[in-house]
């Protein structure tokens, strides 16, 4: 059995303009010890699906159908109470940018400890000397647990905020964006550590960007998202050696290179409004290759090759 099954998920924001079809029937699984990558263009709802999956959704937005399995448990029909002891304890989170979101007036060593003392009933002293295991696993010296944010570099901060999502030893993490803002060598040494933690605690990973490139150093599997949906999915072999996916080939010839020096295309026109998305395909008023299928129809996610899935009319 999957560790994660993900069945027709949407999540909408109810807006004053209009319904944001934000993650529309997206289905996936995950097996325990998997990274899976997410990878889209800006706005096509990753951070929603992440958000989804831990039950964070912020208003207006709410889960408008679909099912969400974690180890045999639907969270989608899960009071708030039972969902809070899931949370954090079998599924955590890394946020979009949380390392700016650090409390201030708190030390690293507090903000660690304390879901120990409130979900695991440790004493303020345990819960430090965890802290402090914690930080030297990120590759920290134990004595940060007395320091403050504003006392850490970027990359220190991205640390920290791994620990935080490890400490309550989840199956799974959401890993969104979490080397964005960090410069090429401290973003080397996050992705080691990513796989370090992989490795050394089985866990799970959705590893979210919009770099196709990090994912190819750490994904299992892929999948690609456009607008809502998700247009291709396989093994990162597949995905990235064989993609069928015109989206999925446009964002893979725009990954620039430095050595050979390729001429880098890039896929014309933007992402459209999910308040209203175009009939048919939603790729299709940027598909190169759009057939009058495309626009009246929506296609199914079809084998191309076993474990190698793909919604377009194409194929
Ligand atoms: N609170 C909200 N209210 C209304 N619409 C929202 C809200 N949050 C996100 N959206 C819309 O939902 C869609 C998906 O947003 P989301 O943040 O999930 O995208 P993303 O793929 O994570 O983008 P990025 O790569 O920029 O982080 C976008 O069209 C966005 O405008
Ligand atoms: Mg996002």
């Amino acid at each position: 059995m999957a560790l994660l099954d993900v069945k027709k998920l949407k999540i909408y924001y109810y807006t004053l303009s209009g319904i944001v079809k934000a993650v529309d029937n997206v289905t996936f699984s995950l097996e325990k010890g998997e990274v899976l990558g997410l990878a889209g263009e800006s706005g096509c709802g990753k951070s929603t699906l992440g958000y989804g999956l831990i039950g964070l959704i912020p208003p207006p937005g709410r889960v408008a159908g679909g099912s969400i399995v974690l180890d045999g448990k639907e969270l989608t029909k899960l009071s708030s109470e039972e969902l809070r002891k899931v949370r954090w304890n079998e599924i955590s989170m890394i946020f979009q940018g949380a390392m700016n979101a650090l409390n201030p007036v708190y030390t690293v060593g507090f903000q660690l400890a304390e879901p120990l003392i409130i979900h695991k009933g440790f004493t303020k002293r345990e819960a430090l000397e965890r802290a402090a295991e914690l930080l030297e696993a990120v590759g920290l010296h134990r004595n940060m647990v007395r320091r403050y944010p504003h006392e850490l570099s970027g990359g220190q901060k991205q640390r920290v905020v791994i620990a935080m999502s490890l400490i309550l030893n989840p199956k799974l993490v959401i890993a969104d964006e979490p080397t964005t803002a960090l410069d090429v060598v401290v973003q080397a040494q996050i992705m080691n550590l990513f796989k370090k933690i992989k490795n050394e605690y089985r866990l799970s990973i959705i590893f979210i960007t919009h770099d196709l490139s990090l994912i190819a150093e750490i994904a299992d599997r892929v999948a690609i998202m456009y607008a809502g949906k998700i247009v291709e999915i396989g093994s990162s072999e597949q995905v990235f050696n064989n993609p069928y996916h015109p989206y999925t080939k446009g964002l893979l010839n725009s990954i620039p290179r430095i050595r050979h020096k390729e001429k880098i295309t890039w896929i014309p026109g933007v992402p459209p409004d999910l308040r209203a998305p175009p009939p048919g395909c939603r790729f299709h008023p940027r598909c190169p290759y759009a057939m009058d299928v495309c626009r009246r129809e929506e296609p199914e996610m079809k084998a191309v090759e076993p474990g190698h899935y793909v919604a377009c009319w194409l194929y």
